[in-house]
């Protein structure tokens, strides 16, 4: 395994596997079970993988945790040489956005709700540094989780829209036994935090068991959510919404043609996301 931080020499390498698909997985390293999922299915699907670890500084707001963003290379390097992984990029901030770079990919109405209403600006960051990923790499397919379904759906969307010329495979969610999503931020939690953190997944289940008895209503899914989480002290919701998976417009009825519920946590300062499908994805 190759692990490069300039372009040229990624360029360099990509050359050797002119003649094979290429799967990329762009990745913000600390690595977990989550991110392995994808490089798996990248590596039975293609000749080669490439991940991309790069904390993207454009897609933090001011007061987020860029800066205590965990971070650790070496470990990230060992689990995916482990996976049989064949190239990993690893730039530098000044790599990336080195001075006299101007772009911004925007896409107001995909990025209007959920995660974007709290975080000004962040999807505009992701849809351009995956932008700038796809062209370094210009992978055959690139993949990303349904953990981060608005990321998932505005990355295809964009490269529907810019005509790209890369497949995108979207995949599940992978938890801990627990039920708590795998995140890098779990890491920020402590023992008591998690426990707490439980409440998101808790109330997710939820609402999925209610529908799953026929419940249709967003209105009194999104209240079943709602409760469930204020009666845990600690955890602040900071949004439940039912969306249309397609467009990411608020619906009033769960249809079974790709209905998404999603919702947001604040626990002991850290931001914890959580979702599930409802029909196809
Ligand atoms: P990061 O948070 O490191 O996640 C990288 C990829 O792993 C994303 O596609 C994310 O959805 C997926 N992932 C994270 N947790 C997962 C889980 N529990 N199960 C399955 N997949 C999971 O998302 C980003 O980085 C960045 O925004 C990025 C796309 C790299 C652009 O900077």
């Amino acid at each position: 395994m190759k692990v490069v931080k300039s372009i040229a020499d990624l360029h360099r390498e990509l050359d050797a596997f002119s003649s094979g698909h290429i799967g990329l997985v762009p990745t913000m390293g600390c690595l977990h079970r989550g991110h392995m999922s994808l490089v798996e299915a990248a590596g039975k699907e293609n000749d080669a993988t490439v991940v991309s670890i790069f904390v993207n500084p454009t897609q933090f707001g001011p007061g987020e945790d860029l800066e205590r963003y965990p971070r650790d290379l070496d470990r990230d390097c060992r689990m995916l040489r482990e996976a049989g992984v064949e190239l990993v990029f690893a730039p530098a901030p000044e790599e990336m956005y080195p001075p006299g770079f101007y772009t911004r990919i925007d896409q107001e109405v995909l990025g209007a709700g959920l995660c974007g209403a709290s975080r000004p600006g962040h999807f505009s960051g992701v849809l351009t540094v995956v932008a700038k990923l796809l062209g370094i790499c210009r992978p055959d397919r690139v993949y990303f989780g349904i953990k981060d379904a608005q990321q998932a759906v505005m990355v295809t969307r964009m490269v529907r829209d810019l005509n790209m010329h890369v497949k995108v495979r979207v995949m599940p969610i992978i938890r801990d036994a627990d039920g708590l999503a795998l995140s890098s931020r779990n890491r920020y939690l402590s023992h008591d935090d998690r426990l707490l953190a439980l409440a998101l997944p808790g109330a997710l289940d939820a609402a999925r068991r209610k529908i799953e008895m026929g419940e249709k209503s967003s209105r009194v899914l999104v209240r079943e959510i709602r409760d469930h989480i204020v009666q845990t002290p600690g955890v602040e919701l900071e949004y439940v919404e039912i969306v249309n998976l397609d467009d990411m417009q608020p619906i009033d009825r769960v249809t079974s043609t790709g209905t998404l519920v999603a919702a947001a946590i604040r626990v002991g300062g850290t931001r914890l996301i959580d979702n599930f499908i409802v029909g196809e994805i």
